[in-house]
C-alpha cells in the first residue's frame, strides 16, 4: 500500500496545471455509450475511478480504449451485448450507477447493482429509480440489483421533479430520456458544471435538450446519436483544492498560478468566501492566480448545491480555518456526516468540534505532523493540506483514496516546491 510523507513549512510558489474533471468525465463516458458509433473524449484525467468505470463499460461488450498518458478515451458501443453492471465493480464507485440510465436509454433494458453504503450516511438512489419509472420503465429490485425494462417500442418519456436536487439523478434521467420515443421534462434539475458539460456532449452527438444550466430541462427523444470528438472541462474541485493550498502555504504576496482552470466553475459562494479570507484571487479565461495574504481571515461557510459552496471542498476549507487566527464554522447541508477527516486533523492538533451537521474550528493552534488515516477522497486531501503547514512530517496512509480523484497530486505539489513523496508501506507490519 502507498502513503504520502509530507514535510511541512516549504512555501508554495510557481505554477502547475489542473487536470480534466473526474466528475464530468464519468457522465461523459456514460453518454458515449448512447452513440451508435465511436465517441472520443479528450482531457480525461489519469485516475483510478476512470479505470474502474472503463471496466464497468467494457463488461457490456463495449470497446473502451483508455490512454491515461494521452488523457484520451475512445468508446465504441456498437457491439454492446450485455446490458449489466455487476456489484463487484459498482461497489467500488457509485457513479457506475449511471449505467442504469445509459443502458435503459440505449437497450431498453438494464440489470445494474445498487451502489453499496457510504461512510457519510445514507446516499439513496430513490430519485434515480423514480426518474426511470417516470420515463415509463418497469423497475424491479432483485437480490441487490435494479432490473429495469422499457415497454415494447422503447421508453415513452415523461415528467419528474427532483427533491432534493441531485447531480446523479439528473444525469441518469437525461441518459434515459435522450433516446425515448417522446419528450420528457425534469424539474429542480442539478445545474453543476459537470451536468452542463455532459449535456453539451449529448447535444453535439445530436440530442435535443433545452434548458441546460437551468432548473428545468426539456428533452425531445431522438432515434440515434452520432459519433463525435469532445473535450472534457478542467476539474473545479482540484482547482479549489490547490487554491486553498496556495492560500495556506503560499508566500505572502507571491502568486501561485494554475493553468487549464475555469474559475467560473467554482461557483459564486466559493469565490466570495475565498476573497473574504484576504487571499488574493486573479483569474483569466483559463488560469487562476492566488497570492497568500499576511494573515488569513476565518470565514464560516454553508455547503450547498451549485452555485453554492461545494461540499467536495468543505474538508479542505476546515484546514484553511485551522490556519487562521480566528474561529469559524462549517455547516454541511448536502450529506449527513461528512466529517471523517476531523478526528484525523485533531491528531495533528487542529481544534475542531463536530455538533450535528456543523463543525466549529478554532484557529491559531500549532499544527503538528502525525500519522493519519485517509477515509475518503476529499477527507484524505485535507490531511495532505494540513501536512503542508504542519511542523515536522505527516504520514498520510491509504492514499488509494486520493488516487481515485487527484492525478499525480504529489508531483504537482512538488512542482510548487512542497516536500512530499510517495512510498510503499506494510499496513500490517509491527512498529520497529
Ligand atoms: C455528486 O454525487 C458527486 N459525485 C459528489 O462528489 C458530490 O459530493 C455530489 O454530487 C454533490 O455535489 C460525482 O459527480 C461522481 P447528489 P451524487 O445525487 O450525484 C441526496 C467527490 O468527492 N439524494 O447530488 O451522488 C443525496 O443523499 C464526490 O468527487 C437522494 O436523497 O450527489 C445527497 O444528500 C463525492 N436520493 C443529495 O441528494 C437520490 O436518489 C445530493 O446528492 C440521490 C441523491
Amino acid at each position: 500500500m502507498d502513503r504520502l510523507i509530507v514535510k511541512g513549512g516549504n512555501p508554495l510558489r510557481g505554477s502547475t496545471t489542473i487536470s480534466g474533471s473526474k466528475n464530468s468525465a464519468l457522465p461523459l463516458m456514460a453518454a458515449a455509450i448512447l452513440a451508435d458509433s465511436p465517441v472520443t473524449i479528450n482531457n480525461i484525467p489519469a485516475l483510478r475511478d476512470i479505470h474502474t468505470f472503463s471496466r464497468v463499460i467494457a463488461l457490456t461488450g463495449t470497446r473502451v480504449d483508455y490512454a491515461p498518458d494521452e488523457h484520451t478515451i475512445r468508446i465504441d458501443s456498437s457491439n454492446l451485448n450485455r446490458p449489466e453492471a455487476p456489484y463487484e465493480l459498482v461497489k467500488r464507485m457509485r457513479a457506475s450507477f449511471y449505467m442504469l440510465g445509459a443502458l435503459l436509454g440505449r437497450e431498453g433494458r438494464a440489470r445494474v447493482s445498487l451502489p453499496g453504503g457510504c461512510a457519510w450516511g445514507p446516499r439513496p438512489v430513490d430519485l434515480h429509480i423514480r426518474g426511470m419509472e417516470a420515463l415509463g420503465a418497469k423497475i424491479e429490485l432483485d437480490q441487490g440489483y435494479v432490473i429495469a425494462n422499457a415497454p415494447a417500442g422503447g421508453l415513452p418519456g415523461g415528467s419528474f421533479d427532483l427533491s432534493p436536487s441531485s447531480v446523479g439523478a439528473t444525469i441518469n434521467f437525461i441518459l434515459a430520456a435522450v433516446r425515448a420515443r417522446r419528450s420528457s421534462r425534469l424539474g429542480n434539475a442539478a445545474i453543476e458544471p459537470d451536468v452542463v458539460v455532459f449535456c453539451e456532449l449529448l447535444q453535439k452527438m445530436g440530442a435535443q435538450i433545452s434548458g441546460v444550466g437551468t432548473r428545468t430541462i426539456e428533452v425531445q427523444g431522438v432515434d440515434g446519436l452520432n459519433a463525435v470528438s469532445f473535450s472534457n472541462c478542467p476539474d473545479r474541485i482540484e482547482l479549489g483544492t490547490f487554491m486553498i493550498a496556495a492560500a495556506i502555504a503560499g508566500e505572502t504576496g507571491v502568486p501561485v498560478r494554475f493553468e487549464n482552470a475555469y474559475p467560473e466553475h467554482l461557483g459564486k459562494a466559493f469565490v466570495h468566501a475565498f476573497n473574504e479570507t484576504g487571499a488574493s484571487f486573479n483569474a483569466g479565461d483559463d488560469f487562476v492566480e492566488v497570492s497568500a495574504p499576511g494573515t488569513l481571515r476565518a470565514v464560516s461557510i454553508d455547503t450547498g448545491i451549485y452555485p453554492g459552496f461545494p461540499t467536495d471542498l468543505q474538508a479542505q476549507w476546515t484546514v484553511l480555518l485551522a490556519a487562521t487566527e480566528g474561529n469559524a464554522k462549517i455547516r454541511e447541508t448536502i450529506y449527513h456526516d461528512r466529517f471523517k477527516h476531523i478526528p484525523e486533523l485533531r491528531r495533528m492538533g487542529v481544534n475542531a468540534i463536530v455538533v450535528g451537521n456543523e463543525v466549529a474550528v478554532e484557529g491559531g493552534n500549532r499544527i503538528q505532523g502525525a500519522q493519519v488515516m485517509s477515509t475518503d477522497l476529499r477527507a484524505s486531501v485535507s490531511l495532505v493540506l494540513a501536512g503542508l503547514i504542519a511542523e515536522n512530517e505527516t504520514s498520510v496512509l491509504r492514499v488509494y483514496h486520493l488516487d481515485r480523484g487527484y492525478e499525480n497530486l504529489e508531483g504537482k505539489l512538488s512542482d510548487l516546491g512542497a516536500d512530499i513523496r510517495r512510498e510503499q508501506y506494510d499496513e500490517w507490519a509491527d512498529p520497529e
